[in-house]
């Protein structure tokens, strides 16, 4: 639920917009202090991968038991280390979906309380507008721009005409990419979270595993990637019931081709048929070397500008929805008190200009 207010100009003509933002969405506790949604002044994050690496996964409750023991620490602490009066908080930002329902609730818990009792506008945030937002930490963003969102739960192709304003072009029919990375990791041995494994391994092995390339129906900006993880998983077992060697690096080098290959592929034809000032990556597969070097090759040799966020803000992080907050603080679309974890949350529908829509 939110109400629309008249237009803000703060930080724009001169007066700076502090905003205190709060992640929770998954398995990343973080609060940060961002102003002017640019200038981050701290951004602390508590990761609980080490937790999760004992299950293999993510195991949603205690991500939330784990963000209600820190949630109210790294408030103060941001506020301490900002050097701010409390006061002085413009705005409080909170991610309200998409993301585990009960984690996501800790975070819009704690930022409702805030909110209420500095008595500051409330700004629920799209976890992946922060991620595409994450760009802007680093420099301005060009309009039209298209995003390629790549996350652990997101895998999307997303055209902005204009600042704020989503049009989701594709994404997958299945699972994510980073969803399918974690798997394939784990089919070969790698702990959790495996990506960023998988990505060492193929960087570092000779020769590739050959493997298909998902296209789907010609045009189409959709992917899918559980066939492709599939074929990875039946490598392994025949490998296995023969008793042989697996090739881990060759399947990871392999596994991680096919997939850079459709990425690129199709982010760059997006870019071109919109005409994009900018090609944005993000999300935590950003991380992944092979994907950074082979889309900064690629739009080199086409001549589309391209932004890639520093690893720090590729990951989850509150900076990011800091940084998305702020344009809905631009256009004076604060929430309610009312706001509640979705799990499924429309990135379209948080467009600006979208208000009723979110009602
Ligand atoms: O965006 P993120 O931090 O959380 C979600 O919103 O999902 O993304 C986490 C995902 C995990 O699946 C992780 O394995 C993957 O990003 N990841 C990578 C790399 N670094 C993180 N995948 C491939 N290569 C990497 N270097
Ligand atoms: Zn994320």
């Amino acid at each position: 639920m939110s109400i629309a207010t008249q237009k803000n100009t703060e930080g724009t003509d001169g007066e700076a917009v502090y905003i205190l933002a709060v992640e929770t969405s998954c398995d990343e506790t973080s609060v940060a202090i961002v102003k002017n949604g640019r200038e981050v002044l701290v951004n602390l994050v508590a990761s609980q991968i080490e937790t999760h690496k004992a299950f293999g996964g993510v195991v949603p409750e205690v991500a939330s038991r784990q963000h209600v023991e820190c949630i109210t620490l790294l408030m103060e602490q941001a506020i301490a280390e900002s050097g701010l009066a409390p006061d002085e908080l413009t705005a409080i930002a909170v991610t309200e979906g998409p993301g585990l329902v009960g984690a996501l609730l800790v975070g819009i818990m704690a930022a409702k309380a805030l909110a209420f009792a500095l008595d500051k506008p409330l700004i629920g945030t799209h976890h992946i507008a922060g991620h595409i937002y994450a760009n802007r930490l680093i420099g301005e963003i060009r309009y039209p721009a298209i995003a390629l969102v790549v996350s652990g739960g997101h895998t999307e192709i997303v055209r902005m005409e204009s600042e704020g304003c989503f049009e989701v072009m594709g994404q997958t029919r299945d699972d994510a990419v980073g969803e399918a990375y974690d798997k394939v990791a784990r089919s070969l041995g790698f702990p959790y979270p495996g990506g960023p494994h998988v990505d060492k391994a193929a960087q570092a092995a000779e020769s590739a595993v050959p493997l298909p390339r998902v296209w789907l129906e010609e045009g189409s900006y959709d992917f899918s990637l559980s066939g492709l993880k599939s074929a990875v998983l039946n490598l392994v077992n025949q490998s296995k019931m023969k008793s042989e060697e697996i090739d881990a690096g060759g399947i990871a080098r392999g596994f991680q081709e096919s997939v850079v290959e459709v990425l690129v592929g199709k982010a760059v034809r997006a870019a071109r048929e919109f005409g994009a000032k900018q090609l944005l990556l993000c999300g935590g597969v950003a991380a992944n070397g092979g994907l950074r070097s082979a889309l900064a090759a690629r739009c080199e040799a086409e001549d589309i500008p391209l932004a890639i966020p520093p690893l720090k803000y590729c990951t989850d992080n509150a900076a990011m929805i800091g940084a998305a907050a702020y344009v809905k603080w631009k256009h004076g679309e604060i929430s309610d008190l009312y706001i509640k974890g979705e799990p499924g949350m429309s990135l379209e529908a948080w467009s600006v200009g979208q208000t009723a829509a979110l009602s």
